[in-house]
């Protein structure tokens, strides 16, 4: 359904075009805005532009390839590196370049130079919303002061200033623009209601109003609640384990209570969202003298889940030095092809660090790694152990008992997704799960 969205805005500029700027930004345009996207990566730029993505969403049976070729092709959308050149046709700029956090440090340096270069080319009356996952207190501590200094305007008074959270899965992302419920706060009331009107194009949930900062450290606890339920449940596994009862069952189990809802545990806690959550608020926390003890506890938790994998694997094979070892799916989450922060590859490292010859195979993940090989059969035949740590469609369809087999007869295989069943393989194979 395409509506005529002009009379809310001139045009909207979506600052960076990743996981969540690209189809944010397409799906104002699939709403008759005018978009333009903007990144720093020409190279990135250049391939927008000639209708390739590599995400994996989709909307209405479309891809996100058809979308962005649609899109293209009616002009609503085009991407560009010059934040000069999209400013001639926008008045609205969202910002969706991340912080990364390396160390457990958050680099600014990203977002800064995004609200920089915005700054740069602002005009009055124009409007700017900040939809990155920030370290409370970021929008009206940093970022207004920065474009109030580079441009010259004042916050509230010559343009629209607000934050708006950002909630959605990857592969969900244009049902969940359109249906997430969202979250946002205003400079001011004029702001609030300005942004609101934009964002509604795209939203058609309930939108909560409430202030800047409540709506920042909203966003990062609910992260951060996520990552402490899968370390409690991490804790639950092991116990499991050591008391032979199953781990998915026992979670089954618990959830029939209404106010129950476990997660599943798996190899670890990846993506870009839920292990940097706690990084972005343990810096206010600290400038406010609060501990995070309980919270920095299930992070090491979950940081430590590759180490106890290996070290299951390990203790079954005797030693990993000179053992082939297959690992099936490399990204940070079932049906994904993003390998930020993944704990299958960290999983990778430690099993290497430990002398094994690790080949893995993943056929949705693109990024090139010297372990990385392009056939199945390549990585799992006369393999010693096989870990199972990502879904893919491809898996989906295999049928484990022949994979299996081409092992060693006595393999170790480690499930972490739990859809291999004991009766399926060999008695001779181990058969290791969460
Ligand atoms: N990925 C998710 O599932 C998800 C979900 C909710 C919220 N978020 C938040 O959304 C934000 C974006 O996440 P993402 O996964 O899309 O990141 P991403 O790394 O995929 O995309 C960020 C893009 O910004 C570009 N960029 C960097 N500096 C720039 C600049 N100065 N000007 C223009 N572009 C610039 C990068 O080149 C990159 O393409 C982060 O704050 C993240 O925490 C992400």
């Amino acid at each position: 359904m395409k509506e005529n969205q002009t009379q809310v805005t001139k045009g909207i500029a979506v600052i960076g075009l990743g996981f969540i700027g690209l189809p944010l930004a397409l799906s104002f345009a699939m709403r008759g805005a005018r978009v333009r996207g903007i990144d720093v990566l020409p190279e990135l730029i250049e391939e927008i532009n000639h209708g390739v993505s590599h995400h994996l969403e989709q909307y209405n049976g479309m891809t996100i390839r058809d979308i962005l070729k649609e899109q293209l092709q009616t002009g609503q959308f085009r991407a560009t590196t010059s934040y000069q050149e999209a400013s001639q046709e926008v008045d609205t700029y969202i910002v969706t370049v991340g912080i990364p956090v390396a160390n457990g440090a958050g680099n600014y340096s990203y977002i800064d130079s995004a609200c920089s270069s915005i700054a740069k080319v602002l005009k009055k009356g124009d409007t700017v919303i900040i939809r990155s996952t920030v370290i409370p207190g970021t929008t009206e501590e940093r970022i207004a002061p920065l474009l109030q200094e580079v441009s010259g305007l004042v916050p509230g008074e010559d343009f629209y200033l607000a934050y708006a959270s950002e909630r959605i899965a990857e592969g969900k992302a244009f049902e969940e623009f359109e249906n997430m419920p969202l979250a946002m706060g205003g400079i001011n009331e004029q702001s609030a209601q300005r942004v609101k009107e934009i964002l509604t194009i795209v939203t058609r949930a309930e939108v909560t109003i409430s202030n800047i900062k409540t709506v920042e450290t909203a966003k990062v606890i609910e992260n951060i609640q996520r990552d402490v339920n899968i370390a409690m449940v991490q804790e639950f596994a092991k116990f499991a384990q050591s008391f032979g009862i199953d781990t998915g069952e026992l979670i089954k189990v618990a959830n029939t209570h209404k106010r129950v809802n476990l997660l599943v545990p798996g190899p670890g806690v990846g993506g870009y969202c839920l292990p940097n959550a706690f990084y972005y608020l343990e810096p206010k926390a600290t400038e406010l003298g609060v501990s995070l003890n309980l919270l920095k506890r299930a992070r090491d938790i979950n940081d430590g889940v590759p180490n106890h994998i290996v070290t299951r694997v390990e203790k079954e094979l005797g030693t990993l030095v000179g053992k082939k070892v297959a690992v099936l799916g490399l990204a940070m989450k079932d049906y994904s092809n993003d390998d930020r922060i993944s704990p299958p590859i960290d999983i990778v490292k430690v099993l290497q660090e430990r002398g094994a010859q690790v080949l893995a195979y993943d056929p949705a993940v693109v990024t090139e790694y010297s372990f990385k090989h392009s056939n199945l059969k390549d990585c799992i035949e006369q393999a010693d152990a096989m870990l199972l740590l990502a879904m893919q469609e491809e898996f989906r369809h295999l049928n484990w008992a022949e994979v299996i087999q081409q092992m060693k007869p006595n393999a170790v295989v480690f499930d972490a997704k739990n859809v291999i069943a004991k009766d399926q393989i060999s008695n001779h194979v181990t058969l290791l799960k969460i």
